[in-house]
């Protein structure tokens, strides 16, 4: 039997964390990243940051060399920065774009000869947050809005070589992101958004001790890696499929509108 291979983003904590040490108890062979040394891992890590090119470039060619095939490559690490458009610096923006949106592209690019070889999946940890925003988490959305359009451009450019590609939308899952992500530094600098940041406060604090044990998630992670009939989209948790419906209904709504407006109903231009 053919030994399956995956490289899994973001292996120190949480859903990285599960996912690899899954699929390792299940016969596969798995390389994880971490940003710090971890011991007693059930498999491989390799010390990188996602956004750090060589180090992405470097990971590509070792699984070339080491497995010459990838059956799956799981773009888990991220996190998401908190903060009104108002009180976040172009740095801040920037950063949250490129861990979450940047590296996974660049990690595909890197491991699509070995996914080739193997028929493997790109699975991306997405968000419910990748097609539903809240205020104070424009970054956060930003960048799993965009990862969301460019994981079904890939698709459209891998799946006739053989790659499946998979969006796994997780709603809130008790990890360690509520304490690892950072808020905007500049936090209340305007003092115009007291009451978003109490709301942030309070959803972080619920997130970190009462959201919903991971295994779920993980679970639907797995399948995505494992099983060639899954869809490209799975929204996962409680009542986040049908947040994907409620936004498939508002675009709907927003589409009529538009059309209906620009069909005459606004005032004219010319003066
Ligand atoms: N938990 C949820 O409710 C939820 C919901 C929707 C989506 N997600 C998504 O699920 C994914 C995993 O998050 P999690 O909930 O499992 O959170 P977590 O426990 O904080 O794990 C995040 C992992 O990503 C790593 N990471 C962060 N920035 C990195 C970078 N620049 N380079 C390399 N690794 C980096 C972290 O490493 P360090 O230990 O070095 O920081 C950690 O291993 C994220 O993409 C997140 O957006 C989570």
């Amino acid at each position: 039997m053919v030994q399956r291979t995956a490289v899994v983003t973001g292996t120190s904590s949480g859903l990285g964390l599960l996912t690899a040490t899954r699929l390792a108890a299940l016969g596969w062979e798995v390389v994880g990243t971490v940003r710090r040394p971890v011991e007693g891992l059930p498999f491989d890590t390799v010390v990188m940051d996602v956004t750090d090119d060589d180090a992405v470039t470097a990971l590509g060619e070792t699984v070339s060399q080491r497995w010459g095939r990838l059956d799956a490559l799981v773009n888990n690490a991220g996190y998401g920065l908190g903060g009104p458009v108002e009180e976040l610096t172009a740095d801040e923006l920037r950063r949250q774009l490129d861990v979450n949106t940047v590296a996974p592209l660049m990690l595909a690019r890197a491991c699509l000869p070995a996914l080739r070889a193997a028929g493997g999946a790109i699975v991306q940890v997405s968000s419910v947050s990748g097609y539903s925003a809240s205020a104070l988490f424009s970054a956060y959305n930003a960048s799993k809005f965009a990862l969301e359009g460019a994981s079904e451009a890939l698709r459209d450019e891998v799946v006739p070589q053989g790659v499946r590609v998979v969006l796994v939308e997780p709603g809130p899952f008790r990890t360690e992101i509520a304490g690892k992500s950072p808020q905007a530094a500049a936090r209340g600098s305007t003092g115009l958004y007291a009451e978003g940041w109490r709301e942030i406060d309070e959803w972080l604090q619920w997130h970190a001790t009462a959201s919903t044990e991971p295994d779920e998630c993980v679970d639907a992670i797995v399948r995505a890696v494992t099983d060639p009939a899954v869809p490209f989209r799975i929204p996962v948790g409680a009542g986040i499929a049908q947040v994907l419906r409620d936004r498939a209904a508002d675009l709907t709504q927003q589409a009529d509108a538009a059309e209906a407006y620009l069909a005459g109903q606004g005032p004219a231009l010319d003066a």
